[in-house]
């Protein structure tokens, strides 16, 4: 069974990264953030499937290498539905069918609070219970 799991929250600068992720800390949207936030560590008894989980923010202006995210779970994630009046999900889907390596895909709002305990619960999940063919689990002493 693995010892943990590794969350990179990784996007075009201004999506909500950084405010994801201290919405799901503090349970309330953050007014103001920081470009990064500290990588943080979720204890494993707070987390559903029970194993402690790092969740690192990525700030840059350049994406980090695709080529090594394609070996590890991807979920996709729409933030800032609450300034859209339609599900974004319209848009997400397709980008999701087109792309094998997405596991899974989310509508959230970090202002909201909509679906953020659900987005970091779904990738702990994809980490643990992989359904890519593609997967290759990395290798950690
Ligand atoms: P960089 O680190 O600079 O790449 O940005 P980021 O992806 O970390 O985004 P950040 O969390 O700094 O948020 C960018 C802006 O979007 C801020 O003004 C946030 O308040 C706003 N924002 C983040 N999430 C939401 C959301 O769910 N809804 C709305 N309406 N605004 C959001
Ligand atoms: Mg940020």
């Amino acid at each position: 069974m693995r010892k943990d799991v590794r969350i990179l929250l990784v996007g075009e600068p201004k999506v909500g990264k950084t405010s994801l992720i201290m919405s799901l800390v503090s349970e309330e949207f953050p007014e103001v953030v920081p470009y990064r936030v500290e990588e943080i560590t979720i204890p494993a008894d707070v987390t559903p499937e029970k194993v402690p989980t790092h969740i690192v923010d990525y700030s840059g202006t350049k994406w980090p290498d695709l080529s090594l995210l394609s070996v590890v779970p991807l979920i996709l994630v729409g933030n800032k539905s609450d300034l859209v009046e339609h599900s974004s999900m319209e848009t997400i889907l397709p980008i999701m069918n087109q792309y094998s390596e997405i596991e899974t895909c989310v509508e959230c709002s970090a202002k909201n609070l909509k679906n953020i305990s659900e987005l970091f619960y779904y990738a702990q999940k994809a980490v643990l219970h992989p359904t890519g063919p593609l997967y290759c689990p990395e290798k950690k002493d």
